[in-house]
């Protein structure tokens, strides 16, 4: 029996992009059946233990999805053995986690929209600042994403 892939979306605060992020590949794999592992986290330690920004909760709620529940957490090393995949959310989250990444750990890193035919090497941009049509542009991006990644997990 093989093992179920797993993916940890990494963004800065851990409340806007990659909460949404791993919102939506929980639901683009249960459309089709595909057992994932999936958690987000931060490079940043300023949200550890708080809920989504209420526009990411009001962004998944406008697709049925309730986020409310999840944590706000900080990436570790030991998350570069417990994940196949890790996809950072620009290209500032991912040169952190290049730093921090342990030699010879498993976990392979990538931007997130690399996944996306045409977008590879783009950033999907902190909407922390701005206001909710930022959000939906990250809901955009980060479920358009998904797709992908639930195509190249089912290969
Ligand atoms: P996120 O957005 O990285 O998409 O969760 C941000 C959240 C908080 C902050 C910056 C970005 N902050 O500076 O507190």
């Amino acid at each position: 029996m093989s093992q179920a892939p797993s993916v940890l979306f990494v963004c800065l605060g851990n409340i806007c992009r990659s909460p949404l992020a791993e919102a939506a590949l929980r639901r683009e794999a249960e459309a089709v059946g595909l057992d994932v592992v999936v958690d987000s986290a931060g490079t940043g330690a300023w949200h550890i233990g708080k809920g989504p920004d209420p526009r990411s909760c009001d962004e998944a709620q406008r697709h049925g999805i309730d986020i409310r529940a999840y944590r706000a957490r900080q990436v570790s090393p030991s998350d570069f053995h417990r994940f196949d995949r890790i996809l950072a959310l620009d290209a500032a989250n991912l040169a952190d986690l290049e730093r921090i990444a342990l030699p010879g750990a498993p976990a392979r890193l990538s931007l997130l929209l690399d996944h996306v035919p045409g977008l590879s090497g783009q950033d999907v941009a902190d909407p922390y600042y701005g206001g909710p049509e930022g959000f939906e542009e990250t809901w955009r991006q980060v479920s358009e994403a998904a797709r992908h990644l639930v195509a190249e997990l089912q290969r």
